[in-house]
């Protein structure tokens, strides 16, 4: 494997954490290499201190194991080089990949604008061969056109089924398992439908401001930096049809065909169907933070929106008239992400006075910080009361109970795994991207038509209250309002 941008912070925090664990578990095959390649001239052992200092930081659990760590290191090597020029290139190539009958990762952890000139030189140096897979990641592009340009980058040099685009959600343990329960269980799927939904919320609630990347936020906001990808992400997998098997383009093709059916949010509905809010100074977890504008690095007077909720609709026969309530933000008052399943009220009420706090059947998908299934259901509250009173309980599937001593894969070790194993299901083809990029790219020209700006919100809260108002004036709410 060649991580180009092996000095980075994407290598340090996550892959070479996750390769730690795969190489733990024993996923690694023997004589793998790993190579990092960068501009900055780094001695080997200062590269693997380095990497050492990371691992003490991000593998969690016990630590650091000693005989894993001595193996690992083997494997690792730095190697100073400019990965857009030839010489260099040449010289990483006689020296780690001379061998060309051997698979070929290669990790673009870099910015997209240098995807052009690398895949250039992994071309001219011969290791764009057509065993090697290529990795990226976003931000592809920063809308449509940006991507088609980015994605021909590749494309010219690399066929799709070589490149591997990553959307770090979709490695997810629970969001994987979102197709166990949909598919492996025969309880839900019939009622999966505009039959007996009433609406979905997606939740992406961020705690984090922008972590010292305000110029790189500003560029992007909330809706390119989580809804193109993430939030759209889930929302295909809790949306598609049953795919045939879990081969790569079934599931992609399902998931493409939601996209499709979206209904365009442009000027004319902006409006009414999204929020845009920017967080001023207030307080999360008890401390004072600054607003977004006076972050590190911030300029004042940005109009970057770093809360979004949308009402989208899926225009099919399954989902007709049920909406799907996205909403994402930073600074808000706790870290999670779920999926809301409202079912619909029960067609016939029998239960007079007793059902007074009647709530229809609720699950909650919960997928960070904890992953848990949550059914909700009318219960008789025990008694002799003769009213009969109900009363909502929820059935509760806790994984890190039901599961307790499976330690759950983070989501970089299962898509390293799963490009190792050339299984490109749980990536995203050119044509979902694309598709996510039309879709949103309708949002922001709506918003530039209509001059909707942002709405501010206290961090802290739970955004600006017109995110209330979206679902308040359909007569339902966001499940933590409840
Ligand atoms: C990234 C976004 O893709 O996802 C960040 O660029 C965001 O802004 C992050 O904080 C959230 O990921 P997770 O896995 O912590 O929910």
């Amino acid at each position: 494997m060649l991580i180009i941008g092996g000095e980075g912070d994407l290598a340090f925090r996550k892959l070479y954490p996750a390769l730690y664990h795969l190489d733990n578990d024993g996923n690694l095959p023997e004589s793998m290499k790993i190579v990092g390649v960068a501009r900055s001239k780094v001695e080997q052992d200062v590269f693997l201190q380095r990497v050492l200092d990371n691992l003490g930081l991000y593998v969690g659990g016990d630590g650091v194991d000693t005989t894993t760590w001595e193996r690992f290191a083997d494997r690792l090597h730095y190697s100073s080089a400019d990965a857009t020029s030839n010489q260099g290139m040449e010289e990483l190539r006689n020296a780690f990949f001379a061998a060309d009958d051997r698979d070929l990762i290669v990790y673009l952890a870099t910015p997209p604008s240098i995807f052009a000139p690398i895949c250039q030189t992994l071309h001219s140096v011969g290791l764009a061969r057509s065993n090697t897979r290529i990795v990226v990641e976003k931000p592809l592009g920063d809308n449509r056109e940006s991507f088609l340009e980015i994605n021909h980058n590749l494309t010219s040099i690399f066929a799709e089924q070589q490149v591997y685009r990553i959307d770090h959600y979709l490695g997810k343990e629970a969001v994987q398992n979102l197709l166990a329960l949909r598919f492996a269980n025969t309880l839900f799927e019939p009622l999966w439908n505009y039959k007996f939904i009433d609406h979905v919320q997606i939740t992406v609630a961020e705690t984090v401001g922008v972590e010292g990347r305000w110029e790189f936020y500003d560029e992007a906001g909330a809706l390119r930096d989580m809804v193109q990808n993430h939030l759209l992400q889930l929302l295909c997998l809790t949306a598609m049809e049953p795919p045939a098997n879990l081969a790569a383009d079934e599931v992609r093709d399902e998931k493409l065909k939601v996209l499709r059916s979206l209904k365009p949010i442009d000027s004319t509905n902006v409006k009414t169907h999204s929020v845009r809010g920017q967080y001023t100074a207030g307080a999360v977890d008890g401390n004072p933070v600054t607003g977004y504008c006076e972050e590190d690095g911030g300029k004042p007077g940005s109009d970057t929106e770093t809360f979004v909720a949308i009402k989208a609709e899926i225009e099919n026969w399954r989902w007709a008239g049920v909406p799907f309530y996205l909403r994402t933000g930073k600074r808000l008052p706790q870290r999670f992400s779920e999926i809301v399943i409202q079912f619909k009220q029960v067609p016939h009420f029998i239960f007079g006075e007793g059902g007074a706090n009647n709530s229809p059947n609720c699950l909650v998908i919960r997928l960070q910080p904890d992953d848990s299934i949550n059914l909700k259901l009318m219960n008789k509250v025990p008694g002799l009361d003769s009213s009969m009173p109900l009363q909502s309980v929820a059935l509760d599937l806790s994984f890190s109970e039901a599961f307790a001593d499976q330690r759950g894969a983070n989501a970089y070790e299962r898509l390293l795994f799963d490009v190792m194993n050339a299984n490109p299901t749980l990536f995203m083809r050119a044509d979902e991207v694309e598709a996510a990029w039309t879709w949103v790219d309708q949002i922001r020209e709506g918003w530039r038509l209509a001059g909707k700006r942002v709405a501010s919100y206290t961090a802290g809260s739970w955004g600006p209250s017109e995110a209330i108002a979206l679902m308040a004036k359909d007569d339902r709410n966001w499940y933590d309002m409840l």
